[in-house]
This record gives C-alpha cells, sequence and structure tokens, in this order.
C-alpha cells in the first residue's frame, strides 16, 4: 500500500464538501435549491476586469514569475495607499497570489519548523479551515481558540498563556470575519500587534472580506503597522471584492524580512499568478468605484435576510460584515436545521462545518440576487408555517 501524508487524514472530512454532494445530488433529481451556503454571489465581475484579461492573452504563453509582476506589486500597493494610508515598497513589501486560499494554505510552509519548538499555528473557531490545514499541512500543530459570541466572536492573543505563545510561530486573526460576519476595530489590532511583537509570533491578517462592510470601513492589519509592518502580513484578495473568484487573485502584503522566504518559498510551488490574470488584477485593484456598488448590491441583499429572520422571530449575531448572516438556531441542533431547510428548498450551512464554537449556528451567503434572498426567505415562513423547523 502506498503511504499517504497523515495530515491529510487529520483534517477529517470537510462537512462542507458532504453538504455541497447532497446538494449536487438533489440537483441532478431536478430539485429547485435556492443556495445561500456557498461564498461565491452570482453577481457578474466588471466589465473592465474582463476586458483587461481578454487583451492580455497573446500569442505566447510564458511562465509568470514567482512573487508576481512589479507593475501588479505596484497596483496593491497604490490600493493598499489609498485604502489604508500606508506605504509599502512593492519590491520587497508586495506578493502576488493565486488567490489567498492558496497564500493561507503555503504560509507556513515558511514559517513552522516541523522539527522546531515552536511549531503552534493559533487560529480562532469557528473559522476558515484553511488556517489549520495548512498548518497541518507544513508539520505545525494547529492550536484552536474557540471563540464565543460574548467576545465578539475575536481571537484576543492578549489572553493567551504564555506557554502557548512560546510555542508559536504564526497567529491568524481575521475580520471582517468568516463565518460570523464579526467585525474589529484598530485598537484590537494594534493589541494582537504588540502581543505578536513580544513574542516573535507572526502575526498573519486574512483580510478577504476587508472591502465588504456596510456602516465602518473595516480597518486593515497594516493600518495597525503604519509604515513599520515589522512582525505583519496581511492576505488580500480580490475574490469577494471584485467578484474574481474564478480569476485566483490574491496578494500578500507586509514585512519585508518575512516576505522576503516566502518569496524564496513561492518560487517553488508552482502558484504564480499568470500574467493575464495580473492584467485583470491591475484593473481590479486600480478602481473602487465597482467595489461601492457591490457594497450596495450587498447590502440591498442583507437587508432583505435581515427583514425577513427577524420578522420569523430569529436573532443573529456578528453580521456587521461580509456577506454573511450568522443565525442562532432556534432548538441549538444546527445540522438538523441545516437538513430541514434543505427539504424547504434553502441550503444553509451549518455553524460547526467552521469548527468547535459553531455548534448551535448557521452560516446564510448571500449569494442569489435580491430576488432570489426573498425567495429564500418566504421558503423559510413557509417551513415554519408547516412546522419543519424547530421553533
Ligand atoms: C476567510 C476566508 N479567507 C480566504 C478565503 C479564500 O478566498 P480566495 O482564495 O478566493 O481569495 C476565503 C474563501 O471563501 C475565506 O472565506
Amino acid at each position: 500500500m502506498p503511504s499517504t501524508n497523515p495530515a491529510l487524514a487529520e483534517g477529517g472530512t470537510n462537512p462542507l464538501a458532504l453538504l455541497r454532494e447532497e446538494v449536487a445530488r438533489r440537483r441532478a433529481g431536478g430539485v429547485d435549491l435556492r443556495d445561500l451556503s456557498i461564498g461565491d454571489p452570482d453577481e457578474p465581475t466588471p466589465t473592465a476586469v474582463r476586458d483587461a484579461l481578454r487583451a492580455a492573452v497573446g500569442p505566447v504563453s510564458s511562465y509568470p514569475t514567482g512573487p508576481g509582476r512589479l507593475e501588479t506589486r505596484e497596483a496593491v500597493a497604490r490600493f493598499v495607499a489609498r485604502r489604508h494610508g500606508v506605504t509599502v515598497d512593492p519590491a520587497s513589501q508586495v506578493l502576488i497570489t493565486s488567490g489567498s486560499k492558496e497564500a493561507i494554505l503555503h504560509l507556513p510552509f515558511a514559517f513552522v519548523d516541523p522539527g522546531g519548538p515552536r511549531r503552534t499555528v493559533v487560529w480562532g473557531s469557528p473559522g476558515y479551515p484553511t488556517y489549520a490545514r495548512g498548518a497541518r499541512l507544513a508539520g505545525g500543530a494547529p492550536h484552536a481558540v474557540v471563540l464565543t459570541e460574548a467576545d465578539g466572536w475575536r481571537l484576543d492573543l492578549t489572553r493567551l498563556d504564555e506557554d502557548v505563545l512560546a510555542r508559536t510561530c504564526i497567529a491568524w486573526i481575521g475580520y471582517p470575519h468568516n463565518p460570523t460576519g464579526a467585525t474589529v476595530d484598530l485598537p484590537y489590532l494594534r493589541d494582537q500587534l504588540a502581543v505578536a511583537r513580544a513574542h516573535d509570533v507572526v502575526l498573519c491578517s486574512d483580510e478577504c472580506y476587508q472591502e465588504l462592510w456596510f456602516d465602518t470601513p473595516a480597518p486593515s492589519l497594516l493600518e495597525a503597522t503604519g509604515d513599520d509592518a515589522r512582525g505583519a502580513l496581511a492576505v488580500l484578495s480580490l475574490s469577494k471584492r471584485s467578484g474574481m473568484t474564478g480569476y485566483r487573485s490574491g496578494a500578500i502584503v507586509g514585512d519585508a524580512s518575512l516576505v522576503a522566504p516566502l518569496r524564496r518559498l513561492r518560487e517553488d510551488t508552482g502558484t504564480a499568478s499568470p500574467d493575464f490574470v495580473q492584467a485583470a488584477a491591475r484593473a481590479a485593484w486600480d478602481d473602487d468605484a465597482h467595489v461601492v456598488e457591490r457594497r450596495a448590491t450587498f447590502a440591498a441583499k442583507r437587508a432583505v435576510v435581515l427583514d425577513a429572520l427577524a420578522a420569523l422571530g430569529l436573532t443573529w449575531s456578528g453580521s456587521a460584515a461580509t456577506f454573511y448572516v450568522w443565525v442562532r438556531v432556534p432548538g441549538g441542533d444546527d445540522v438538523a436545521y441545516a437538513r430541514g431547510l434543505l427539504d424547504a428548498g434553502v441550503v444553509a450551512t451549518p455553524g460547526r462545518a467552521f469548527g468547535t464554537g459553531g455548534e448551535g449556528w448557521l452560516r446564510l451567503a448571500l449569494v442569489p440576487d435580491v430576488d432570489g434572498c426573498r425567495d429564500a426567505m418566504g421558503r423559510w415562513a413557509d417551513a415554519l408555517r408547516r412546522g419543519q423547523l424547530p421553533v
């Protein structure tokens, strides 16, 4: 029998993958479903971005460079300056990635010493599962800190035991937060940075949802660092900001002394972003108007869903930013509730799919258009009326 990397099995079967299989089975059987489960909304990619991609497809295809083209890194630096008021050097502080998932997965390979005393990677649960997956695959030890509603779903490094911090090489924070939609402020980010710096921990901020705020612009870790990015890395993505999930484009920005080993690693991963995708990425990073529109679109969908939930007597937590709504499950059984909703034609994700601490919650993703969201909530109301869901 060929051997396999035990870290693959340790991750367990992804509950999201199981849900997708069930949804696909029902769809294949002709069942009409309103899908509020996957973070991949239906809105089109901006025309200028699509045009930039098409125009950049030339007759000859060459290998892209590991760190990304300088002009793409410059576009990211312009975005960081414009949006966060921080100056970064595109040559030494920015790398272009193929989306942020692969960047998050690969990042521990640069900082975990599998045989050393500092193998721990801290992350908040419920959270994005790739923080733990990447840690395990790189020979690290993921350390999940269970997040609570009482703490506003914040991972607070100031409360970690000294012995945990002494073992930790990487800490992941990620706000606005998937799956809860919780947000943080600048003082929180400054506190986390101070702890990380005091303990030589690389503080990584997953900023995939940074641009999807409703009332107050979400701060970046880069705002907490100012022009001294020591100890900090922010992982950016165009997927949600610009409706570019299929393009796979993101960036890592931060401390030049941390970017250097990542750059060395990324020369080996073969995940360099294709040049034509980078042309589209430059068009996206340099434009903010389409992001304003996207925010308004998600705000409209969010209003429909929150109004409907309130009318049904349901409550939510976090849900201040991102396109997720984090709903408290009556009766507390998120898997049973999600199954009941599926029977009613609505796909939602049980909170436990995002790890310990997610039990008793459901994540709704505002994927369909406004009418689709309204229809989904109508189906939910019908199911409640028919007594098919716990109250
Ligand atoms: C919290 C979080 N981080 C990162 C990602 C990865 O996004 P992408 O690889 O599309 O940039 C996702 C995707 O849903 C996410 O939810």
